[in-house]
């Protein structure tokens, strides 16, 4: 182990964050715009200040902590993660990442390494999903893949304008032209694994050759609000009633044989009028598939589609589905990829290469930049939950890793190579 990288420093920053948020009935919830949300960036700015860091906020709001380099390179070498939570997630999804990489620049820093390039911890704006219906917020205005002129008129579930909230944690719609994604020479995100296969292995790192596409359909299945009592069973069209079947008819597509490689959720549901003696009118909710094969992403949508506007059909319910996020699988940089297991290697582990089910700003990084992830073990892989848990000495040896991968992509692109891809 390198002999700056401090395991409690981490530890400490952890839980900082842990607190920040803590809902009092489980969990942390610091969704994107929130007070908590507010208060964990006046945290971390002032983690990187004390670091010794340059700070700055971008339009998206995203936050920077910059070491500059020493000499005429201007690309940066970045990495980082996110800081919002999902309601009453855990103390490591995002926030290890950001502080494993923020460890990894302050050591090189206080190690009196003196770096070429300049090297950029960033925390992204609103990875998760939230009240604006836009996960990975800030990473999508930054790679140029939302429009912000198209967000200007976007609102929240309950009205509040996106650009109000943005304005809020320092950024602003109206200048992400400002933003320059080819600053970027290559990108790293460290991240929790959130699946089991690292702690079944017995491993404490694994780096990630692929990101799950993901998609996502909003329904609305409506039918007619009646009296509990009087209407007849045969008379009623109970909305509720019809997502039962939706729910079911859900679960028998995904455990078909040729679904294997895909996972499906639904995980929000509204209904309404929501009421004891109310035949319910209307059942709003979200659908969401995942695989890491583009094809049978869309296969599985299409399918779910046909049948549920069959059964509906039959029930006589309407049925509307608008298609809220279609978002790609992703192949990782095999260059970054391969460079992270020679240093997982060179820190005598096994480098399991495995694909990532969670979603994470390195989809859109790498659109444009080299980009790689290095997992860390989560215990009992529990994530998106209160028990989310990874060990301080995890957390370490991917700080120690990403501290030599850093070092070494600076000396080497210095080098001899003007871009990573060429390695
Ligand atoms: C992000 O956490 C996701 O995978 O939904
Ligand atoms: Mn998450
Ligand atoms: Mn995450």
């Amino acid at each position: 182990m390198q002999l700056g990288i401090d395991a409690s420093r981490i530890h400490r920053r952890i839980h900082v964050l842990a607190a920040i948020g803590a809902d009092p009935t489980g969990g942390i919830t610091r969704p994107f715009g929130s007070e908590a949300d507010l208060v964990a960036r006046e945290a971390l700015r002032q983690e990187i200040v004390a670091a010794g860091l340059n700070y700055r906020v971008d339009a998206a709001g995203n936050q920077w902590g910059i070491l500059p380099g020493r000499d005429s390179h201007t690309k940066l070498l970045v990495v980082g993660s996110h800081l919002d939570t999902v309601p009453h997630g855990g103390a490591y999804d995002g926030a290890a990442g950001v502080l494993v990489s923020l460890e990894a620049i302050q050591t090189l820093h206080e190690t009196g390494y003196r770096n070429h390039h300049p090297l950029a911890v960033v925390a992204f704006t609103g990875e998760e999903p939230n009240s604006f219906g836009l996960s990975t917020l800030g990473s999508r205005l930054y790679t140029g893949r939302l429009s912000a002129a198209d967000l200007l008129e976007h609102h929240s579930a309950s009205g509040e304008p996106l650009q109000d909230a943005l304005v809020r944690v320092g950024g602003d719609l109206r200048s992400c032209d400002t933003l320059n994604p080819s600053e970027v020479a290559v990108f790293i995100e460290p991240h929790v694994e959130q699946s089991g296969r690292l702690d079944d292995a017995n491993l404490p790192i694994g780096v990630v050759d692929r990101i799950t596409g993901i998609y996502r359909d909003h329904v609305t299945l409506t039918g007619e609000q009646n009296h509990a009592g009087t209407t007849r069973m045969g008379d009623r069209k109970d909305a509720l009633d019809a997502f039962a079947d939706a729910i079911s008819l859900f679960e028998t597509l995904l455990q078909m044989p040729w679904a294997d490689w895909m996972v499906g959720t639904i995980g929000q549901v509204q209904v309404y009028p929501n009421a004891i003696n109310i035949v319910p009118s209307r059942v709003d909710f979200i659908v969401e598939l995942r695989s890491t094969d583009l094809e049978q992403l869309h296969a599985g949508a299409q399918r779910y589609h046909q049948q549920l506007t069959a059964h509906m059909s039959q029930r006589h319910i309407a049925l509307s589905v608008d298609n809220i996020l279609d978002q790609a699988p992703e192949t990782l940089s095999p260059a970054v990829r391969n460079l992270l297991v020679q240093q997982v290697r060179a820190h005598h582990l096994t480098p399991l290469t495995v694909a990532s089910w969670a979603g994470h700003d390195a989809t859109h990084m790498t659109r444009v930049a080299p980009t790689g992830m290095l997992f860390i073990r989560s215990i009992h892989g529990k994530s998106h939950c209160p028990d989310e848990y990874s060990r301080p000495e995890d957390l370490a040896v991917a700080a120690d890793i990403l501290h030599d991968t850093m070092k070494h992509l600076d000396q080497v692109l210095e080098e001899v190579a003007p871009d990573v891809a060429s390695l």
